[in-house]
Protein backbone atom coordinates (compact mmCIF):
# COMPACT_ATOMS: atom_id res chain seq x y z
CA UNK A 1 0.00 0.00 0.00
CA UNK A 2 2.74 2.59 0.93
CA UNK A 3 4.55 1.36 -2.64
CA UNK A 4 1.11 2.17 -4.22
CA UNK A 5 2.13 6.05 -3.20
CA UNK A 6 5.03 6.32 -5.34
CA UNK A 7 3.37 6.55 -8.51
CA UNK A 8 3.47 9.76 -9.71
CA UNK A 9 0.38 9.82 -12.63
CA UNK A 10 -1.47 11.23 -10.05
CA UNK A 11 -0.07 12.52 -7.05
CA UNK A 12 -0.45 15.77 -4.99
CA UNK A 13 3.49 15.28 -4.64
CA UNK A 14 4.41 15.63 -8.33
CA UNK A 15 3.08 19.48 -9.05
CA UNK A 16 2.67 20.97 -12.59
CA UNK A 17 0.89 24.13 -11.61
CA UNK A 18 1.59 27.38 -9.14
CA UNK A 19 -1.44 26.26 -7.03
CA UNK A 20 -0.40 22.39 -6.99
CA UNK A 21 3.14 23.89 -5.98
CA UNK A 22 1.44 25.92 -2.98
CA UNK A 23 -0.22 22.42 -2.22
CA UNK A 24 2.44 20.34 -2.16
CA UNK A 25 4.47 22.62 0.05
CA UNK A 26 1.67 23.15 2.30
CA UNK A 27 1.62 19.39 2.54
CA UNK A 28 5.02 18.92 3.37
CA UNK A 29 5.42 21.73 6.08
CA UNK A 30 2.53 20.12 7.36
CA UNK A 31 4.05 17.04 7.79
CA UNK A 32 7.22 18.28 8.89
CA UNK A 33 5.47 20.21 11.31
CA UNK A 34 3.43 17.14 12.55
CA UNK A 35 6.87 14.96 12.30
CA UNK A 36 8.88 16.83 15.19
CA UNK A 37 5.68 17.69 17.32
CA UNK A 38 5.03 13.86 17.64
CA UNK A 39 8.53 12.99 18.41
CA UNK A 40 8.45 15.21 20.54
CA UNK A 41 5.23 14.32 22.10
CA UNK A 42 6.23 10.51 22.27
CA UNK A 43 9.78 11.06 23.78
CA UNK A 44 7.97 13.29 26.54
CA UNK A 45 5.79 10.20 27.05
CA UNK A 46 8.57 7.49 26.74
CA UNK A 47 10.68 9.08 29.14
CA UNK A 48 8.12 9.34 31.68
CA UNK A 49 6.98 5.56 31.02
CA UNK A 50 10.09 4.76 32.00
CA UNK A 51 11.36 6.95 35.16
CA UNK A 52 7.82 5.43 36.88
CA UNK A 53 9.46 2.26 36.21
CA UNK A 54 12.61 2.74 37.68
CA UNK A 55 9.95 3.07 41.40
CA UNK A 56 12.15 6.25 42.29
CA UNK A 57 10.62 8.54 44.63
CA UNK A 58 7.17 9.76 43.63
CA UNK A 59 7.67 13.29 41.18
CA UNK A 60 6.94 16.40 42.68
CA UNK A 61 4.12 17.98 40.45
CA UNK A 62 3.32 20.68 42.34
CA UNK A 63 6.94 23.00 42.45
CA UNK A 64 7.78 25.80 39.65
CA UNK A 65 9.00 23.71 37.04
CA UNK A 66 6.02 21.54 36.83
CA UNK A 67 3.81 24.40 36.95
CA UNK A 68 5.66 26.22 34.20
CA UNK A 69 6.07 22.87 31.76
CA UNK A 70 2.61 22.90 31.85
CA UNK A 71 2.08 26.44 30.65
CA UNK A 72 4.87 26.33 28.29
CA UNK A 73 4.47 22.98 27.03
CA UNK A 74 0.80 22.29 27.11
CA UNK A 75 -0.21 26.03 25.95
CA UNK A 76 2.32 28.22 24.62
CA UNK A 77 4.34 26.29 22.34
CA UNK A 78 0.95 24.00 21.01
CA UNK A 79 -0.29 28.41 20.51
CA UNK A 80 2.69 29.00 18.49
CA UNK A 81 2.98 26.20 16.33
CA UNK A 82 -0.86 26.15 15.46
CA UNK A 83 -1.04 29.82 14.72
CA UNK A 84 2.31 29.16 12.46
CA UNK A 85 1.24 26.21 10.77
CA UNK A 86 -2.61 28.19 10.03
CA UNK A 87 -0.88 31.57 8.82
CA UNK A 88 0.69 29.25 6.68
CA UNK A 89 -2.43 27.58 5.41
CA UNK A 90 -3.80 30.72 5.03
CA UNK A 91 -1.10 32.08 2.97
CA UNK A 92 -1.73 28.98 0.43
CA UNK A 93 -5.32 29.54 0.47
CA UNK A 94 -6.09 32.42 -2.59
CA UNK A 95 -3.62 30.69 -4.72
CA UNK A 96 -6.38 27.67 -4.99
CA UNK A 97 -9.85 29.46 -4.64
CA UNK A 98 -12.08 29.78 -6.90
CA UNK A 99 -12.16 33.40 -7.43
CA UNK A 100 -9.34 32.94 -9.35
CA UNK A 101 -11.23 31.09 -12.41
CA UNK A 102 -12.32 34.43 -13.14
CA UNK A 103 -8.34 34.89 -14.61
CA UNK A 104 -9.44 32.04 -16.88
CA UNK A 105 -9.16 33.02 -20.70
CA UNK A 106 -10.68 29.87 -21.98
CA UNK A 107 -13.73 28.65 -20.76
CA UNK A 108 -14.36 24.96 -20.71
CA UNK A 109 -17.66 23.13 -18.99
CA UNK A 110 -16.82 19.73 -17.39
CA UNK A 111 -20.51 17.50 -16.24
CA UNK A 112 -20.37 15.00 -13.76
CA UNK A 113 -22.46 11.80 -14.75
CA UNK A 114 -22.52 8.42 -13.15
CA UNK A 115 -20.16 7.25 -14.28
CA UNK A 116 -18.07 9.57 -17.21
CA UNK A 117 -17.14 13.44 -17.30
CA UNK A 118 -19.22 15.39 -20.38
CA UNK A 119 -16.30 17.88 -21.42
CA UNK A 120 -17.87 20.94 -23.30
CA UNK A 121 -16.12 24.04 -24.86
CA UNK A 122 -18.97 26.52 -25.18
CA UNK A 123 -17.12 28.61 -27.25
CA UNK A 124 -16.15 26.07 -30.33
CA UNK A 125 -19.47 24.24 -29.90
CA UNK A 126 -17.22 21.03 -29.08
CA UNK A 127 -18.54 17.91 -26.69
CA UNK A 128 -16.23 15.23 -25.68
CA UNK A 129 -16.00 12.68 -22.84
CA UNK A 130 -13.76 11.88 -20.52
CA UNK A 131 -10.57 13.80 -22.10
CA UNK A 132 -9.76 17.71 -21.01
CA UNK A 133 -7.82 19.10 -23.98
CA UNK A 134 -5.86 22.61 -22.99
CA UNK A 135 -3.48 24.82 -24.16
CA UNK A 136 -0.29 25.29 -21.67
CA UNK A 137 0.19 29.06 -20.70
CA UNK A 138 -3.21 29.87 -20.91
CA UNK A 139 -5.35 29.75 -17.61
CA UNK A 140 -8.41 27.78 -18.24
CA UNK A 141 -11.63 28.77 -16.29
CA UNK A 142 -13.40 24.82 -15.38
CA UNK A 143 -17.03 25.05 -14.76
CA UNK A 144 -17.54 22.43 -12.67
CA UNK A 145 -21.61 21.05 -12.54
CA UNK A 146 -22.91 17.53 -12.21
CA UNK A 147 -26.29 15.64 -14.21
CA UNK A 148 -27.06 13.55 -11.35
CA UNK A 149 -25.54 13.13 -7.77
CA UNK A 150 -22.14 15.14 -6.37
CA UNK A 151 -19.25 14.09 -7.94
CA UNK A 152 -15.86 16.24 -7.22
CA UNK A 153 -13.41 17.11 -10.04
CA UNK A 154 -9.50 16.67 -9.47
CA UNK A 155 -6.53 16.49 -11.32
CA UNK A 156 -3.73 16.50 -8.08
CA UNK A 157 -1.25 17.53 -10.13
CA UNK A 158 -2.64 21.04 -11.14
CA UNK A 159 -4.76 21.98 -8.21
CA UNK A 160 -7.35 21.13 -5.40
CA UNK A 161 -10.98 19.33 -5.79
CA UNK A 162 -14.12 21.22 -6.81
CA UNK A 163 -16.77 19.49 -6.26
CA UNK A 164 -19.99 19.09 -8.25
CA UNK A 165 -22.96 19.90 -6.68
CA UNK A 166 -26.47 19.63 -8.18
CA UNK A 167 -27.93 23.24 -8.73
CA UNK A 168 -25.04 25.04 -7.93
CA UNK A 169 -22.33 26.53 -10.66
CA UNK A 170 -18.57 25.63 -9.09
CA UNK A 171 -15.22 26.63 -10.61
CA UNK A 172 -11.43 26.55 -10.79
CA UNK A 173 -8.83 27.46 -12.49
CA UNK A 174 -6.40 24.81 -14.46
CA UNK A 175 -2.82 26.10 -15.55
CA UNK A 176 0.28 24.56 -16.41
CA UNK A 177 3.32 25.21 -18.21
CA UNK A 178 4.40 21.57 -18.96
CA UNK A 179 3.32 19.56 -21.60
CA UNK A 180 1.73 16.00 -20.72
CA UNK A 181 -1.20 14.08 -19.45
CA UNK A 182 -1.94 14.20 -16.03
CA UNK A 183 -4.37 11.86 -14.83
CA UNK A 184 -7.81 13.38 -12.86
CA UNK A 185 -10.28 11.56 -10.90
CA UNK A 186 -13.59 11.42 -9.23
CA UNK A 187 -12.87 12.00 -5.32
CA UNK A 188 -16.65 12.29 -4.06
CA UNK A 189 -17.93 9.02 -3.47
CA UNK A 190 -21.25 8.84 -6.39
CA UNK A 191 -22.38 5.29 -5.90
CA UNK A 192 -20.84 1.80 -7.63
CA UNK A 193 -18.79 2.89 -9.97
CA UNK A 194 -17.07 5.78 -8.27
CA UNK A 195 -13.62 4.02 -8.40
CA UNK A 196 -14.24 3.87 -12.61
CA UNK A 197 -14.57 7.32 -12.70
CA UNK A 198 -11.01 9.07 -14.34
CA UNK A 199 -10.31 11.45 -16.78
CA UNK A 200 -7.01 12.61 -18.38
CA UNK A 201 -6.35 16.22 -18.87
CA UNK A 202 -3.55 16.98 -21.89
CA UNK A 203 -1.89 20.07 -22.07
CA UNK A 204 -0.82 20.76 -25.37
CA UNK A 205 0.73 24.06 -27.06
CA UNK A 206 -1.21 26.28 -27.91
CA UNK A 207 -1.10 25.24 -31.52
CA UNK A 208 -1.60 22.06 -31.22
CA UNK A 209 -4.32 22.66 -28.76
CA UNK A 210 -6.15 24.82 -31.47
CA UNK A 211 -5.70 21.84 -34.67
CA UNK A 212 -7.22 19.67 -32.11
CA UNK A 213 -10.34 21.74 -31.46
CA UNK A 214 -10.53 22.50 -35.04
CA UNK A 215 -10.64 19.09 -35.55
CA UNK A 216 -13.58 18.65 -33.08
CA UNK A 217 -15.81 20.65 -34.42
CA UNK A 218 -15.86 18.93 -37.72
CA UNK A 219 -19.14 16.58 -38.01
CA UNK A 220 -18.55 12.45 -38.23
CA UNK A 221 -18.95 11.97 -42.45
CA UNK A 222 -19.37 8.45 -43.81
CA UNK A 223 -17.84 5.62 -42.11
CA UNK A 224 -18.07 2.17 -43.24
CA UNK A 225 -22.00 1.66 -44.14
CA UNK A 226 -22.60 -1.27 -42.34
CA UNK A 227 -21.47 -0.94 -38.63
CA UNK A 228 -23.03 2.71 -39.43
CA UNK A 229 -26.71 0.85 -40.08
CA UNK A 230 -26.00 -1.51 -37.00
CA UNK A 231 -25.07 2.11 -34.71
CA UNK A 232 -28.38 3.88 -36.07
CA UNK A 233 -30.80 0.64 -36.07
CA UNK A 234 -29.71 -0.43 -32.62
CA UNK A 235 -31.16 2.28 -30.32
CA UNK A 236 -27.20 3.90 -29.64
CA UNK A 237 -28.46 7.16 -30.79
CA UNK A 238 -31.25 7.10 -28.21
CA UNK A 239 -28.44 7.41 -25.38
CA UNK A 240 -25.14 8.56 -27.39
CA UNK A 241 -24.87 11.75 -29.80
CA UNK A 242 -22.83 11.46 -32.90
CA UNK A 243 -22.86 14.96 -34.54
CA UNK A 244 -23.60 14.84 -38.49
CA UNK A 245 -25.91 11.93 -37.65
CA UNK A 246 -29.41 11.11 -36.30
CA UNK A 247 -27.83 10.06 -33.27
CA UNK A 248 -28.52 13.24 -30.95
CA UNK A 249 -28.89 11.23 -27.62
CA UNK A 250 -27.67 12.98 -24.17
CA UNK A 251 -27.29 9.92 -21.28
CA UNK A 252 -24.04 9.13 -22.54
CA UNK A 253 -20.45 10.43 -23.89
CA UNK A 254 -20.58 11.75 -27.35
CA UNK A 255 -18.92 9.61 -29.37
CA UNK A 256 -18.42 11.52 -32.57
CA UNK A 257 -14.94 11.68 -32.05
CA UNK A 258 -14.75 8.41 -30.21
CA UNK A 259 -11.97 6.50 -32.14
CA UNK A 260 -9.40 9.74 -31.29
CA UNK A 261 -9.36 8.93 -27.47
CA UNK A 262 -7.11 7.06 -25.62
CA UNK A 263 -9.33 5.05 -23.44
CA UNK A 264 -13.16 4.09 -23.01
CA UNK A 265 -15.33 4.34 -19.68
CA UNK A 266 -14.44 7.26 -18.22
CA UNK A 267 -10.70 5.73 -18.29
CA UNK A 268 -11.65 2.20 -17.64
CA UNK A 269 -9.91 0.16 -20.52
CA UNK A 270 -8.12 1.37 -23.23
CA UNK A 271 -9.28 1.92 -26.47
CA UNK A 272 -7.62 -0.94 -28.34
CA UNK A 273 -10.46 -2.68 -30.44
CA UNK A 274 -10.33 -5.91 -28.13
CA UNK A 275 -11.39 -3.72 -25.11
CA UNK A 276 -13.82 -1.98 -27.77
CA UNK A 277 -15.21 -5.76 -28.35
CA UNK A 278 -15.33 -6.79 -25.21
CA UNK A 279 -17.38 -3.82 -24.23
CA UNK A 280 -19.65 -3.53 -26.31
CA UNK A 281 -20.09 -7.74 -25.93
CA UNK A 282 -21.31 -7.08 -22.28
CA UNK A 283 -20.53 -3.29 -20.78
CA UNK A 284 -21.83 -4.57 -17.24
CA UNK A 285 -19.12 -7.60 -17.15
CA UNK A 286 -16.25 -4.27 -17.45
CA UNK A 287 -17.75 -1.96 -15.36
CA UNK A 288 -21.19 -3.76 -13.12
CA UNK A 289 -23.96 -0.91 -13.06
CA UNK A 290 -23.38 1.32 -15.52
CA UNK A 291 -25.73 2.42 -18.19
CA UNK A 292 -25.28 0.50 -21.19
CA UNK A 293 -26.83 -2.83 -21.93
CA UNK A 294 -25.44 -5.71 -23.38
CA UNK A 295 -27.28 -5.13 -26.86
CA UNK A 296 -27.31 -9.22 -27.48
CA UNK A 297 -25.51 -8.07 -31.44
CA UNK A 298 -23.85 -11.00 -33.10
CA UNK A 299 -19.96 -11.14 -33.69
CA UNK A 300 -20.60 -9.74 -36.99
CA UNK A 301 -22.73 -6.50 -36.13
CA UNK A 302 -20.29 -6.07 -33.12
CA UNK A 303 -17.15 -6.19 -36.14
CA UNK A 304 -19.22 -3.42 -37.93
CA UNK A 305 -19.71 -1.59 -35.06
CA UNK A 306 -15.95 -1.62 -34.04
CA UNK A 307 -15.18 -0.68 -37.52
CA UNK A 308 -17.57 2.11 -37.65
CA UNK A 309 -16.87 3.56 -34.35
CA UNK A 310 -12.96 3.21 -34.91
CA UNK A 311 -13.59 5.33 -37.87
CA UNK A 312 -15.00 8.28 -35.87
CA UNK A 313 -11.49 9.86 -35.29
CU1 LIG B 1 -18.32 10.61 -9.59
CU2 LIG B 1 -17.36 9.68 -7.63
Amino acid sequence: MVLAGCGSSQSTLAPHSGPAHDIDTLWWVMLVGSTIVFGVVTTLVLVGALRRRGERPPVQTDTPLARRLVLWGGALVPLVVLVALFAFVLRTLPSTSSAQASKGRLTIRVIGHQWFWEIRYPGAGVVTANELHIPIGVPVRIEARTADVIHSFWVPALNRKIDMIPGKDNEILLETDRAGTYRGQCAEFCGLEHALMAFFVVAQPPDRFRAWLTHEQLAASGGPKQGREVFMSSGCGGCHTIRGTGAIGRYAPDLTHVGSRSTLAAGTIPNTRAELRRWIRDPQHVKPGNKMPALGLTDEQIDALIDYLESLK
